[in-house]
């Protein structure tokens, strides 16, 4: 497993994240020996959210393991907060009610990561920023993020928050590149060439923010997964199933070890529910892929170079 240290924070963050928006249907049992095994396979942080599961997967979690033992120091926790129903919600109010709330679901007295789900274009960064302080001060929150953000987003709360802004969780995976297509046909006169949100992978470079993908096997928005469809991806499928047999790993390893392959350093959060899936992950988790097979998966994914 390899480690990554997160600028703003002393944590060693493994880069394969258990994502926990899939967990409400496991029994308490399947989900305790899945928290386990994935901890024992190297896995030290776990993305939640407010409302996965409409709050029943960080109440399910915080039922399957208990949080007030020791175990909850060997674990980084993040959630989010800023969706609501039918709209987003940056208000001081409504961020700290929802840590309120994810602390009592998850019963922890802590919460290491909070992130802002979806960008709300109402928002009032002096606002957050008051909230993100009383919630540090009253230590119920360690360490802050976004998600879905563009640099810009970043750079506005930045400029008034006075806590790093640690991380931005955006899609990424073979199936949705958009963080690399714009960059790779810079101003070309072609699809590919326009920015959707290209340029945070730069920016996060050069402002040390830690990416975090979601959604690494799926394409488009939640239309499925590369793996299953043999139509629209079928030469990605078999340059993913050349270099699993190469490389003596299975293909979610593959598609898993493009996106660790990056120097950005990029977490990668898989949302199986298999302990015997995340294993797969995790042998992706430091796999060497070479510049040529990188190169040539994202071009068999229908992706050009000039
Ligand atoms: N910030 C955001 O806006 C946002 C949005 C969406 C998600 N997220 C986060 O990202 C996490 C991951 O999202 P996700 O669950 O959509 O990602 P994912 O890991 O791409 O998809 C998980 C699904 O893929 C299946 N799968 C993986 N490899 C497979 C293979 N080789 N063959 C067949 N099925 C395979 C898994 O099935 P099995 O269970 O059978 O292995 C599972 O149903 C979420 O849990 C959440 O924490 C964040």
């Amino acid at each position: 497993m390899k480690y990554l240290s997160i600028p703003g924070t002393h944590w060693k963050a493994s880069n394969i994240i258990m994502g926990c928006m899939r967990i409400a249907s496991l029994s308490n049992e399947e989900l305790e020996h899945l928290i386990r095994s994935n901890m024992e396979l190297g896995i030290n942080f776990f993305d939640h959210a407010d409302i996965y599961g409409k709050g029943e997967c960080e109440r399910h979690f915080g039922q399957a393991v208990n949080l007030r033992s020791s175990l909850r120091e060997q674990m980084i926790i993040q959630t989010k907060c800023g969706i609501r129903g039918g709209y987003f919600d940056f208000s001081k109010e409504h961020i700290i009610n929802s840590v309120d709330q994810s602390l009592a679901r998850l019963q922890t007295d802590y919460i290491d990561v909070l992130l802002l789900h979806r960008p709300d274009t109402l928002m009032d960064p002096e606002e957050v920023a008051e909230a993100f302080t009383q919630l540090h001060q009253s230590g119920k929150v360690r360490a802050f993020g976004v998600s879905n953000q563009n640099s810009l987003q970043v750079e506005l709360l930045q400029r008034y928050c006075p806590f790093k802004l640690s991380f931005n969780q955006l899609q990424f995976g073979l199936g949705h590149t958009p963080l690399v297509d714009a960059g790779l046909t810079a101003n070309m006169t072609i699809d590919q060439s326009t920015h959707r949100t290209g340029e945070f992978l730069e920016y996060a470079r050069l402002h040390q923010i830690t990416i975090q993908a979601w959604s690494p096997f799926q394409y488009g928005y939640f239309e499925g997964l590369i793996f299953q469809n043999h139509d629209r991806y079928q030469k990605l499928n078999e340059v993913i199933d050349e270099l699993a047999a190469q490389y003596g790993v299975s293909n979610t390893a593959i598609a898993t070890a493009w996106i660790t392959r990056h120097p950005a350093n990029i977490q990668v959060i898989a949302g199986s529910t298999k302990p015997s899936r995340m294993k797969e992950v995790v042998s992706g988790s430091d796999l060497p892929l070479t510049r040529q097979e990188w190169y040539r998966l994202y071009t068999s994914a229908g992706n050009m170079l000039p």
